[in-house]
Parts: C-alpha cells; sequence; structure tokens
C-alpha cells in the first residue's frame, strides 16, 4: 500500500485490518512524512533491533553460569553437608584397575625392580625415544646429561643419568620418579600413560649404554669412522 493510500484510509477512519508489521515500513513512512522528516525510520528500525538484542542477549545461558556446585562446596541435600560425594567402597574409577602391580608400580613387595614388565623391541625404544625426547629432554637434556634448556631458565640442572650412582638406579626407580615426581621435578602420571613410562626409561638404559660403552664392546665395523 502506498504512503497516499495509507494516508488516504486513515484520515477517512477506514482502519487498515492487515497486521501492523506487515505494513510497518509504510506505516514509519507515513508518519514520518506527515512529520516532515525522512531519516526517522530507520532510526525507528534501529531502536526496534536494539530493545530486541537486549531482550535476547537476556536468554542467553552460558554453561559455566548453570547451576551446579564448585569442589568443596556445601550442600543441604547431603547428610554430610558436603556437595562432593565420597568414592563408593569398593569401586574403582573407569581406566584405573590396576591388576598388575609390577607394571603399575615398579615394585615387587616394596623393593624397586630392575627389569621390565614387558618385552622391549624396537618399537618401544622408538616409542621411549620420542616420549623422551618430548617430556624429558628440556630439562634433562637429549642425551640424558642434565643439561636441558631450563636450565639457562634458572632451573637447579638435574643429575646426569650418566653418574654412576644414577646408572646403578633400578628401572622400578626411573618408573616411579616419572610417576611421582621428586623434589622440583613433577609427576607426569597424569600426561604419561604407564607403558609410555617404561619406554621412557628402556630409552634412558639405551641412553646410558650410549654414553658409557667401552670401544672394546662395540662389534669390528660398527664403529663410526671405521
Ligand atoms: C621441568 C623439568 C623436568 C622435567 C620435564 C623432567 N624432570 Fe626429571 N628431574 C628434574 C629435576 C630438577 C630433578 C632433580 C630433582 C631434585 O633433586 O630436586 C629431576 C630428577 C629426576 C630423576 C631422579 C634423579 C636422581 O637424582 O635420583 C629422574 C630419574 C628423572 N628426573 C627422570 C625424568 C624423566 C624420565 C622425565 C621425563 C618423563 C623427567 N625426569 C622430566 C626436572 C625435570
Amino acid at each position: 500500500m502506498s504512503v497516499e493510500a495509507l494516508a488516504r484510509t486513515e484520515r477517512s477512519g477506514d482502519v487498515v485490518r492487515s497486521a501492523w508489521w506487515v505494513n510497518r515500513p509504510t506505516h514509519y513512512a507515513l508518519r514520518t512524512a506527515q512529520a516532515g522528516n525522512r531519516r526517522t525510520p530507520i532510526l525507528l528500525l534501529l531502536c526496534e533491533l536494539c530493545v530486541l538484542l537486549l531482550f535476547l542477549g537476556g536468554c542467553a545461558m552460558t554453561m559455566e553460569d548453570q547451576p551446579r556446585f564448585e569442589a568443596q562446596e556445601s550442600s543441604r541435600f547431603f547428610a554430610d553437608g558436603a556437595a562432593s560425594r565420597p568414592r563408593l567402597a569398593d569401586t574403582v574409577a573407569r581406566g584405573e584397575l590396576r591388576l598388575e602391580p609390577l607394571l603399575s608400580s615398579g615394585r615387587v613387595a616394596g623393593e624397586f625392580i630392575d627389569s621390565f614388565p614387558f618385552t622391549v623391541t624396537q618399537t618401544v625404544l622408538e616409542r621411549g625415544q620420542q616420549r623422551f625426547e618430548i617430556f624429558c629432554s628440556p630439562c634433562h637434556g637429549l642425551t640424558g646429561d642434565g643439561q636441558g634448556v631450563i636450565i639457562e631458565y634458572g632451573m637447579p640442572p638435574p643429575d646426569s643419568f650418566h653418574a654412576p650412582d644414577l646408572r646403578e638406579r633400578q628401572a622400578g626407580y626411573y618408573f616411579a620418579i616419572i610417576s611421582d615426581g621428586t623434589r622440583v621435578m613433577p609427576s607426569y602420571a597424569a600426561r604419561i600413560p604407564i607403558e609410555d613410562r617404561w619406554a621412557i626409561v628402556a630409552y634412558i638404559r639405551a641412553l646410558q649404554l650410549s654414553q658409557n660403552t667401552d670401544a672394546s664392546q662395540i662389534a669390528p665395523g660398527k664403529l663410526p669412522n671405521e
């Protein structure tokens, strides 16, 4: 409907029956044409949009706003008043079942073992090398000499894995240090799965061999420069 036609129907008292929002642009155009201001329709539309956005904003609920309990928070629902629930007796969290204590602790009857819970193959060693270079070399150095890049940033240098007392340590000792950490070294239990920890230990053994082998032990033809 044209502005003129709408103006005529409104003046003649003939009520326009179609929904107001269908005719809204023409309607605004008419009102502003009458008021002599042509820019107002856009302004009015913008205002409407702003109000709409304000309401829409109020509807949004992000995941961090949802009703939930924080760790250590109290609760009136449970008799003990705590929202955090204790573990049920005789249950094991998914992925935490440890049926092989040797594999998961590196100890037998409380003593570190000096063997591996599975056969060390070339594939295991290669995996160990890759994991060692990712997780350990920044501090322990690529050869395990304790001269990793981190000491340039103020961390005390760890002892070299080639020092006599560390070479004598059992495989289980290395496994336990990766799992539990020691003094300033953090635990890597959450980041390195058990099998990978053993693979790293196997690679440390290979490093120790590589740095402490007498030339006479190397098969003829295998020495560099030969
Ligand atoms: C953030 C640096 C850092 C990383 C990463 C790190 N370590 Fe350590 N580690 C240390 C420091 C520092 C020490 C010495 C701790 C002390 O004596 O206070 C140490 C000590 C050790 C020891 C004990 C040595 C001893 O004196 O008995 C072993 C074994 C060891 N680390 C193995 C590893 C292995 C394996 C990895 C990789 C999975 C690793 N570390 C990753 C910093 C690190």
